[in-house]
C-alpha cells in the first residue's frame, strides 16, 4: 500500500504517531516518512531511537499553513494525528484548542489539495459524536471539514476520510497509566468519577492497524468506526487493584457518562461492515461515491432505524481476563 510512497504524519511524535511509525518500519515497504510536530525535544528523543534513513523530522505547527505547504511537497499520503486532546485543558483554553484542532485541520486540507496529496486520513474520537465538551466539538468540526473537503478538490485526486475511535489504552494522559501510577505509589484509593461510567477501548496497535485498513478501504468522505469493546470504569479499577478501595469523585468538566461513536441521528447514514461501521457523508459529493461496497470490495448492510453505537449499549464487553490482557495490550479480536 505504501510502496514507493512518501507519508507525512502530523503529530508524529505522539502516542499514535510513534506506534504508526513502528508498524511502518516493521511491516511495510515505503519510500519516506515525515514526522511533523512542534516540539524539538520530542523529535530529538525520537531521532535517538529511530535511525532509519527513510525517516525525516520536520518541525512545524499545523496552525501555520505556509509551513505545511512546504512540508507536504511530494507527499503521497497523510495521517493527521496532531491535536490538543485534553478535555479539561480545552475547557479552560478554548481558543487554543480551536486554533489547533479546527484551524489546523483547515490548513492541512488546503496544503494537501495544493500539493496533490492522494489520500488523507484524519484521526477523530468518540468525543466528537454528540459532543458535550470543547475538545469533542472541535474534533466534530474537524471531521466535518475533512469530509466536506472532498467537495472542494475539483479535478484533483486528493481524497479525505476520517477514522473515529475510543479511548486508547496507555496513551499519554489516559486513565490506565494514571491508575498504574497511583497503585505503584501506594495510594489507598482509586478515584472513580461515577460508578456507571463506561468507555470504548482500543489498543494502539489496533488503532494503527485500523488506520492502515482505512487507507485501503477509503473512497473519500467516510467516517470509519471500528467495532471495539466497552468496559465499566469501576470494573477497570477493581480489575487493576482488587484490594484497593475506590472513591467517587464526581464527573469532571465536560465529561459524559457514556461515549457514542455512531449517533442515532446518523443512523440513516450508517452502514455496517464485518469489523467496522461507516458513517456516510450527509452531502453528495461532486464525484459520486457508492459507499455500500468499499475500495477493496467489502460489502455493507444498512443498520436498523435509530441504531446507536454507544459504550453502554455495546454488545461486546470485556471480561476480567480480557481487561487484564488489555492492560498488557493484548486485546481480543471481535467475536
Ligand atoms: N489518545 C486517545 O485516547 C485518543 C482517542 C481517540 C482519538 N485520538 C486522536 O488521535 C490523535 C493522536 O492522539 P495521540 O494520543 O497520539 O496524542 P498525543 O500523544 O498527545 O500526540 C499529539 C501529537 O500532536 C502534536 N501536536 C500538538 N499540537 C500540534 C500543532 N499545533 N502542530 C503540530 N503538531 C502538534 C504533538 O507534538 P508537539 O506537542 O511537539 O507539537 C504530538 O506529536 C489525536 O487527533 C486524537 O484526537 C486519541
Amino acid at each position: 500500500m505504501f510502496k514507493d510512497k512518501t507519508i507525512l504524519v502530523t503529530g508524529g511524535t505522539g502516542s499514535f504517531g510513534k506506534a504508526f511509525l513502528q508498524e511502518l518500519l516493521d511491516n511495510h515497504a515505503f519510500k519516506k516518512v515525515i514526522i511533523f510536530s512542534r516540539d524539538e525535544l520530542k523529535q530529538f528523543e525520537m531521532q535517538q531511537i529511530y535511525t532509519d534513513s527513510r525517516i525525516r523530522f520536520f518541525l512545524g505547527d499545523v496552525r501555520d499553513r505556509d509551513r505545511l505547504d512546504y512540508a507536504l511537497r511530494d507527499v503521497d499520503m497523510v495521517v493527521h494525528a496532531a491535536a490538543l486532546k485534553q478535555v479539561v485543558a480545552a475547557e479552560y483554553n478554548p481558543m487554543e484548542c480551536i486554533k489547533t484542532n479546527i484551524h489546523g485541520a483547515e490548513n492541512v486540507i488546503h496544503a494537501c489539495i495544493a500539493n496533490n496529496v492522494k489520500q488523507v486520513v484524519a484521526l477523530s474520537t468518540d468525543k466528537a459524536a454528540i459532543p458535550v465538551n470543547l475538545y469533542g466539538a472541535t474534533k466534530l468540526a474537524s471531521d466535518k471539514l475533512f469530509v466536506s473537503a472532498n467537495n472542494i478538490v475539483g479535478d484533483r485526486d486528493t481524497r479525505f476520510s476520517v477514522v473515529r475511535y475510543g479511548n486508547v489504552i496507555g496513551s499519554r494522559g489516559s486513565v490506565i497509566p494514571f491508575f498504574k501510577q497511583l497503585i505503584d505509589s501506594g495510594a489507598d484509593t482509586l478515584p472513580i468519577t461515577d460508578e456507571r461510567m463506561t468507555r470504548f477501548w482500543i489498543t494502539l496497535p489496533q488503532a494503527v492497524q485500523f488506520v492502515f485498513d482505512s487507507f485501503n478501504r477509503m473512497q473519500g468522505g467516510e467516517i470509519f468506526v471500528p467495532k471495539i469493546p466497552s468496559l465499566n470504569m469501576m470494573d477497570l479499577a477493581k480489575t487493576m487493584a482488587p484490594a484497593l478501595k475506590t472513591k467517587i469523585v464526581g464527573i469532571r468538566p465536560g465529561e459524559k457518562l457514556h461515549e457514542v461513536m455512531c449517533p442515532k441521528e446518523d443512523s440513516h447514514l450508517t452502514i455496517e461492515f464485518e469489523d467496522h461501521y461507516v458513517i456516510q457523508p450527509t452531502i453528495q459529493f461532486a464525484h459520486k461515491v457508492d459507499f455500500s461496497t468499499n475500495a477493496i470490495g467489502e460489502a455493507s448492510t444498512p443498520v436498523p432505524d435509530s441504531f446507536e453505537y454507544s459504550s453502554d449499549n455495546n454488545s461486546w464487553w470485556l471480561t476480567e481476563k480480557e481487561t487484564l490482557d488489555l492492560i498488557e495490550s493484548r486485546l481480543p479480536t471481535p467475536s
